[in-house]
Order: C-alpha cells, then sequence, then structure tokens
C-alpha cells in the first residue's frame, strides 16, 4: 500500500477537486489540475464571490505554487491521452454537476459526463503509469427507485419507514425500472464504465455514489450544493425557496472525509469493490429546516423562507449505507455534521 505521487485531478477547480489538490499537495505528491473552467457559466445569478472555478484555482495557486494547472475539456480525448501519462492516480470529478441543467441540455450533459468519463478509463488503461482511477459518481443512479421506499414523518423530518434501510441504501439497491433524470443517466453511464474497466482489469477504478458532500470553497446554488446555497443565503439575508415541505432528509459529508475515502482507495487499489455508496450515513443526516434552524440558532442567520410545490423525483429521505465504504477502505467520517456547518459558516465569515 503506498500513495500515489502522481495526481491528475480533473475538475481540480471546482469545489470537491480543489479539496482533492490540496490534500495531495500538503502530501507532497505532484499535482495537475485539469479544469475547462466552466463552472460560472452553470451558475446563472453568478457575480464574483460565486465563481467557484476561478476562486478555488485563485485559492490553490496562491497557496500551492507547485500545482500545475490545465485549461482542458474532458470531452477532449487526444489531450487526456497525453495529460494522464505519467499520473499513477486520477480523481475525476470534473462534470455536468446540475439535474436542472441537464434536463435542459441532455447532450452536453452526457457528452461531459459519461462520454467524459469513458475517455478518463480509456486513457488511464492506455497509460504506461497506470493510474488508479475514482469517480465522482452520485446517488441519482438509484433514481426514482429510492422513491419506493416507504417514509413517515418524524417531527421536523422524513425517515424511512423500513427497518431493512436502517443503515440506508445500499450499492444492492436497483437501478432499473424507474425513472432518471439525464444527469442521473448520464452519471449511471460513466459508473457503469467504471465498472466495467475495473471487471476486465483494465484500469483500478471506483465509483463513489456521493450523497451530499458540503464545505469550505462550496458556492451552491439553487441547483446543487444546498447546504452551502442556504447558508450563503441566510447570511446574505437573500430568499430562499424550499420545494416541499422541507422536512426532506439527506446524509451529508464533510469534503475532507470524501478525500479521505478517495485516498485510501487510490491507495489500495487492489481487490476493492467498484462501487461505493459514500455520504455522512446515518449519524449525519439533517432536513431542510433542521439545518435553517442551526443557521438561525447559531450564527443569527434567519432565512427568509418562501415554500414551492414538490420538485419532480426530489426524494422524501436519501441515506447512504457506508458500512462497504467502512469495511473496505478502512473509513469513516471525522467530521460531524455540527461541526462540519460550525466550520464551513467560520469560512463563509472569513470571504464576506
Ligand atoms: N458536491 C456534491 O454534493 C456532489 C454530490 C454528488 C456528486 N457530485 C459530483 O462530484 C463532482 C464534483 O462536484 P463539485 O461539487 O465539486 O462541482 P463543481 O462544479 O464545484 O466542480 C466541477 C468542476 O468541473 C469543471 N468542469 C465541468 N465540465 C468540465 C469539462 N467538460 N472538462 C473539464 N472540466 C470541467 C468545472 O469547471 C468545475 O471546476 C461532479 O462531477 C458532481 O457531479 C457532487
Amino acid at each position: 500500500m503506498s500513495r500515489p505521487s502522481h495526481i491528475l485531478v480533473t475538475g481540480g477547480a471546482g469545489f470537491v477537486g480543489s479539496h482533492a489538490a490540496e490534500f495531495y499537495a500538503e502530501r507532497g505528491a505532484k499535482v495537475t489540475v485539469y479544469d475547462n473552467m466552466s463552472r460560472v457559466s452553470s451558475l446563472e445569478t453568478a457575480d464574483e464571490t460565486r465563481n467557484t472555478a476561478s476562486f478555488n484555482r485563485d485559492y490553490l495557486e496562491e497557496n500551492y505554487p507547485e500545482i500545475s494547472f490545465i485549461d482542458g475539456d474532458v470531452r477532449n480525448r487526444k489531450r487526456l491521452f497525453d495529460v494522464v501519462e505519467g499520473h499513477d492516480a486520477i480523481v475525476h470529478t470534473a462534470g455536468q454537476v446540475a439535474v436542472t441543467a441537464s434536463l435542459n441540455d441532455p447532450h452536453y450533459d452526457f457528452q461531459v459526463n459519461a462520454e467524459g468519463t469513458f475517455n478518463i478509463l480509456d486513457a488511464a488503461s492506455a497509460a504506461e503509469s497506470d493510474p488508479a482511477v475514482v469517480f465522482a459518481s452520485t446517488n441519482k443512479v438509484y433514481g426514482d427507485n429510492v422513491n419506493e421506499i416507504p417514509v413517515k414523518e418524524v417531527n421536523s423530518r422524513y425517515w424511512y419507514d423500513s427497518p431493512e434501510y436502517n443503515d440506508g441504501i445500499p450499492e444492492s439497491l436497483s437501478i432499473d425500472d424507474c425513472e432518471h433524470t439525464p444527469y442521473g443517466v448520464s452519471k449511471l453511464a460513466g459508473d457503469l464504465y467504471v465498472q466495467d474497466y475495473a471487471a476486465r482489469n483494465e484500469v483500478d477504478a471506483a465509483a463513489f455514489r456521493m450523497s451530499c458532500i458540503y464545505g469550505p470553497r462550496q458556492f451552491g446554488n439553487e441547483d446543487q450544493g444546498w447546504v452551502a446555497h442556504f447558508a450563503i443565503s441566510a447570511k446574505r439575508d437573500e430568499p430562499i425557496t424550499v420545494f416541499g415541505d422541507g422536512k426532506q432528509v439527506r446524509d451529508v459529508l464533510y469534503v475532507t472525509d470524501l478525500i479521505d475515502a478517495y485516498d485510501s482507495f487510490l491507495s489500495d487499489p487492489t481487490n476493492k469493490p467498484a462501487v461505493f455508496n459514500m455520504g455522512g450515513g446515518p449519524e449525519n443526516t439533517t432536513s431542510l429546516l433542521e439545518l435553517l434552524e442551526i443557521l438561525g440558532e447559531n450564527h443569527g442567520w434567519e432565512a427568509d423562507v418562501t415554500y414551492d410545490e414538490w420538485r419532480e423525483g426530489d426524494q422524501k429521505v436519501y441515506v447512504s449505507d457506508i458500512s462497504r465504504a467502512k469495511e473496505h477502505l478502512n473509513w469513516k467520517p471525522k467530521v460531524d455534521f455540527n461541526e462540519g456547518v460550525e466550520r464551513y459558516a467560520e469560512w463563509l465569515s472569513t470571504i464576506e
């Protein structure tokens, strides 16, 4: 078991990718960030402070001048084949990240998430440096099957009404015979290619089906990154629309815990499963209303909330069963939700 020393981080100027780049740069590894800096265009309300990619890129350049930056697109196969060679690990986070945008432009979503992930795996398999790959997949690959699980209402939240799911959703939940979204499908295609390349021993690779990840340098909006979106909006006295009744529950994972899990896989990828559900698990859950309450009580950030219709396909409860990751990656979340929100709020106060 040894930690990789030459890491390529696609989407490294994004929220998750910049934390991966920082983690490895801190540990003396050679890091290459490959990002097309497109994040800003996915934010219709973008302004200077919400330009995630340039903010995170500036942060990395200031603090880790030894990181190399390549302005590149994962749709560019030829470029990737050149860039991947020489790296012994790839953290693949570049992606079209929002369900809403995927509905507006499913072809672009397909090209970036499905084909882009295929390109990464193909380039990794061709490279003589034999890089292991982790792919930032999503719990959305389960589509509407997660909504087949009965739920009950308990005070300010919903919860599973079936003891079978007390530990959350396992990797064995079916991905078939249900509605998906273009985003869910394009990510699932990437996820299946990861499994295929791993099963054929072409690449040591794993798909991490991530629930809500949050932490410093995340600029959420209504479409993606809701913990950050709620905190930023509440702090700025900007209105928040809650779709549904706000009792929907998610497990949430602090970003550095996610990177620890990636690192555990990349440092010892042989004979590991190719799929992991990844989130805070049953011990780190919150409903939307509960987060709003914490922001108000602990920080005086009282949100101006209006309620709207449920969004189609929205999950009343999604909690990851993280038993497999605990067992095979010798990993568990270290930062609990309350501590994580404190850290996020602290960071937010330093930038505004
Ligand atoms: N943050 C979460 O809660 C969460 C949950 C599940 C899955 N994911 C997945 O994790 C990954 C990272 O998410 P994030 O929150 O850091 O998003 P992010 O938008 O902050 O980062 C994505 C980065 O990818 C870059 N990018 C987009 N298209 C690209 C392309 N074609 N070529 C090269 N670079 C490109 C963007 O410029 C951006 O810097 C995404 O793939 C997302 O789908 C995130």
